[in-house]
């Protein structure tokens, strides 16, 4: 199996048919010859086989009543969100823009929660409209504006209130989040505080809590932590909560030795089932009907979508050689801006084992513009390559820089075959 040693797939949507990769069942070859690379590819089986598992997982160990909000930031596409709308997703959103995509692809207001620290009032005037499930304040501050804008609107806004356990969760230090030092929820004295004083409270309504420690983690125990502290704290409310949310983060395996690492998501739910049995539940006479919700965003879509690229030339000097693909940082920011590991696999299986040391880089002015330096294939001009495991904060967080273009999001939709689900600003467009 020394091919599968060279080229181990963490997308299980990826797979080598004579010597030439296919994703969910289509070759990427014959795709990049009728849509112009750098372009993203999501596999629906995939998306809808993780947004399954994780619900059902959630179900089995017995959590009450869950509602799985996806975290939009991480892929916002419309098509996607309407295939998880139709599955009984929610949605976790972080802006006024978020707020209408989720709406547009079908999520109903009961079902979006709205995160984030810097909200504003349109967009809150917008949430209170459209009637979000809940309000996941970050600050006193907000908490007040959010009852005044209520007020001037006549409605009751349900608030929940984002706790900063104070935790340390073992991640990249870019998105811990569950500190003192970081930005993100309110620390359990102010919730307490905040809860007393009532001219906060005269258009608001107290509806539940809610902890997001960090994201891509692969060590739960900071997470057992913060489920408990967020148990604790729900049980000493004047009234009895109507959920919990326990946020999202659950990591993906990025390389294949993370494969053994990565959390399994009935691990994930037993130890979210456990803890709020311990902290919270279990101190009621009769049970509570507090609903459990969830935030998760990587680990539904990171493995449902690849980036495929198309090599422009090689450039050697001296000792350093460079593979100068077609997709920059701009497309998919994640190595730039993490030092993100994604799995660089070459579209057609090459002939010999042979490897050299390279640098894979795209078009983009910055030194940050490259997607690894590591042990590749020599590869030529023209060659095609996909990034691995880039359906999670790929296209979400592109941008134009350099003036480029965006790419294409392509999906893969089962025996129905392939459709473009984006073409909002094809490079060809540009010139
Ligand atoms: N809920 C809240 C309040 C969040 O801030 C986040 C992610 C999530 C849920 C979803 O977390 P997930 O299940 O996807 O880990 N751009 C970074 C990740 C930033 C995460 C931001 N917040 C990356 O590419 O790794």
């Amino acid at each position: 199996m020394a091919t599968k040693r060279n080229f181990p797939l963490t997308t299980p949507g990826l797979a080598y048919e004579k010597n030439s990769l296919y994703f969910e069942g289509i070759s990427l070859e014959k795709l990049a010859q009728t849509h112009p690379t750098p372009f993203y590819v999501y596999g629906q089986s995939t998306l809808m086989a993780n947004f399954q598992e994780f619900l059902g997982e959630a179900q089995m160990a017995g959590l009450q009543n869950p509602l799985v909000c996806f975290a939009l930031k991480s892929n916002p596409n419309k098509e996607l969100l309407k295939l998880l709308a139709n599955e009984g997703s929610g949605a976790d959103i972080v802006s006024g823009g978020e707020l209408k995509r989720a709406l547009e692809a079908g999520i109903p207001g009961e079902r979006i929660v709205f995160s984030g620290v810097g909200k504003i009032e349109p967009e809150i005037e917008l949430a209170l409209l459209k009637g979000v499930y809940s309000f996941n304040v970050e600050s006193i501050e907000e908490l007040e504006l959010i009852n005044t804008v209520a007020k001037r609107l006549n409605k009751t806004a349900r608030i929940c209130f984002r706790l900063n356990p104070i935790v340390k969760a073992k991640t990249h230090k870019f998105i811990a989040t569950g500190n003192k030092t970081h930005k993100f929820g309110l620390i359990q004295g102010d919730i307490k505080k905040a809860i007393k004083t009532p001219k906060f409270w005269t258009h608001s309504k107290l509806v539940g809590l809610s902890v997001h420690i960090g994201s891509q983690l692969m060590d739960l125990k900071a997470t057992g932590k913060a489920v408990k502290i967020l148990g604790e704290l729900g049980r000493s409310l004047p009234e009895t909560p109507e959920f919990l949310d326990v946020g999202g983060g659950l990591g993906v395996a990025y390389s294949p030795d993370e494969i053994k690492k990565r959390p399994e998501i009935s691990t994930y739910m037993q130890l979210v089932a456990r803890g709020l049995e311990e902290s919270f539940y279990a101190h009621y006479k009769q049970r509570p009907k507090t609903r459990v919700v969830f935030e998760p965003g990587r680990r539904i879509v990171a493995n449902a979508g690849v980036f495929v690229m198309k090599v422009l030339r090689q450039k050697v000097s001296d000792d350093q050689r460079f593979t100068i693909v077609d997709g920059g940082m701009n497309d998919m920011m994640r190595p730039a801006v993490y030092g993100a590991h994604h799995e660089i696999v070459p579209v057609k299986k090459p002939a010999s084992s042979k490897k050299v040391d390279t640098h894979v880089v795209g078009p983009i002015c910055e030194s940050t513009d490259c997607f690894a330096q590591r042990q590749l294939p020599p590869f030529k001009s023209g060659d095609l390559v996909v990034l691995s495991d880039a359906g999670a904060y790929g296209y979400s967080m592109g941008s134009n820089y350099n003036l480029r273009g965006r790419p294409l999001e392509l999906l893969v939709e089962g025996d129905k075959g392939i459709r473009v689900v984006n073409k909002a600003q094809p490079y060809e467009d540009l010139l």
